[in-house]
């Protein structure tokens, strides 16, 4: 049996059950396609993974983005070449755009080995071409962050040219690529962070203001209209958020760093007219138009660092920590 080397979680419960280590190479049977990784992302939903996936259960690969080189195709496969150059589309099971997606859906590395691996075995629907414009550096981290914020961004809160859209988190992977997607389309953004340098940075990737996290929004933000509001902090932003949404504004959420668990006034809420959308990750068909746009806008996501495979560990403890601004990536070969 041949073997490859791979970041796994087993053993024990959370982080300590990290492990960089071998796993049998995988083969490819019917419909798949077998990439060799040149890089993969890490996302905030590594750590989450930690918790759901039972210690006592075989060894998981981790990992949900990536980019490589396509190895081997199942022998039904005729549109995808040996040699082509590809980013991993983490959205398993969902292909077509919907209102939410199919019970089957599934996002890479839990249940499925992931991409913190040599190489991976996965549908062949699940690899697009990479981007020429990026690295593979950039590629390898686009994904999971770039679909979530398009889905989140175009097809559940319908963004437009001209509104004023608030960004609480800046320095979260996701909230780097929404800043210069919203900016792409012509929107006016705001961004919170807790870090005087993230305010800095959300500044000069195009934000047009920064505002402290841990200030009071009503105040700063007097003299705004704010027409949406992207949501992925969860319960230390969540009233806060909603306290600086103009009457009749959107409040899409996609994720909950900060605690799952909110309380909402529902008189206030129906007073106001709002209207609250939830978010996650996106189908294949809206992975394609997310690489249209990024190709046509030529946007990069932001690299804050680069780790070995070997090193994966010390890069979750750094999103742990939550001292990155943008995205980190992982070299593999
Ligand atoms: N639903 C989906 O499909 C999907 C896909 C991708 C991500 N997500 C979710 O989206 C979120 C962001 O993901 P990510 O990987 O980009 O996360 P991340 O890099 O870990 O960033 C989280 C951000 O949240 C802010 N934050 C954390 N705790 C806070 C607190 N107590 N008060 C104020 N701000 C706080 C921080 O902003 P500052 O340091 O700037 O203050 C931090 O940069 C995660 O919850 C993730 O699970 C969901």
């Amino acid at each position: 049996m041949s073997v490859m080397k791979a970041v796994v979680h087993k053993g024990e419960a959370g982080i300590a059950g990290v492990h960089y280590t071998d796993m049998p190479e995988p083969t490819v049977s019917k419909g798949q396609v077998k990439v060799r990784l040149k890089t993969a992302g890490l996302n905030h939903r590594d750590l989450f993974t930690l918790k759901r996936h039972r210690p006592d259960d075989p060894a998981l690969i981790l990992g949900s983005d990536g980019a490589g080189v396509v190895e081997a195709v199942g022998k039904d496969i005729d549109h995808i070449d040996v040699g082509d150059e590809v980013v991993i589309i983490p959205s398993l099971h969902w292909k077509n755009k919907s209102a939410a997606p199919p019970p089957e859906f599934e996002i890479l590395s839990l249940p499925d080995h992931g991409t913190f691996a040599e190489a991976i075995v996965l549908p062949a629907e699940n690899v697009a071409p990479k981007p020429l414009y990026l690295s593979w550096e950039e590629a390898g981290v686009l994904t999971l962050g770039a679909l979530t914020a398009y889905r989140v961004l175009f097809t559940r809160a319908q963004i437009k040219a001209g509104q004023t859209v608030l960004i609480p988190g800046a320095g979260s992977g996701v909230a780097t690529l929404l800043i210069q997607m919203a900016k792409a389309v012509g929107a006016r953004v705001i961004v919170t962070s807790r870090s005087a340098e993230k305010r800095q940075k959300a500044l000069e990737l195009g934000a047009d203001r920064a505002i402290d996290s841990e200030h009071d929004w009503r105040e700063l933000l007097k003299d705004e209209t704010i027409d949406l509001v992207i949501e992925s902090v969860g319960a230390a932003t969540w009233d806060k958020s909603l306290n600086v949404l103009k009457p009749g504004g959107t409040i899409a959420v996609f994720g909950a760093s900060a605690g799952d668990v909110v309380s909402l006034n529902l008189r206030d809420f129906f007073y106001g007219q709002y209207t609250l959308v939830g978010s996650t990750l996106g189908s294949i068909e809206e992975a394609y138009e997310m690489l249209e746009f990024f190709n046509k806008h030529r946007i990069k996501p932001v690299i804050d660092s680069v780790y070995s495979l070997s090193d994966t560990l010390l890069a979750m403890k750094k999103i742990e920590q939550g001292s990155q601004f943008g995205k980190i990536a992982i070299k593999i070969s």
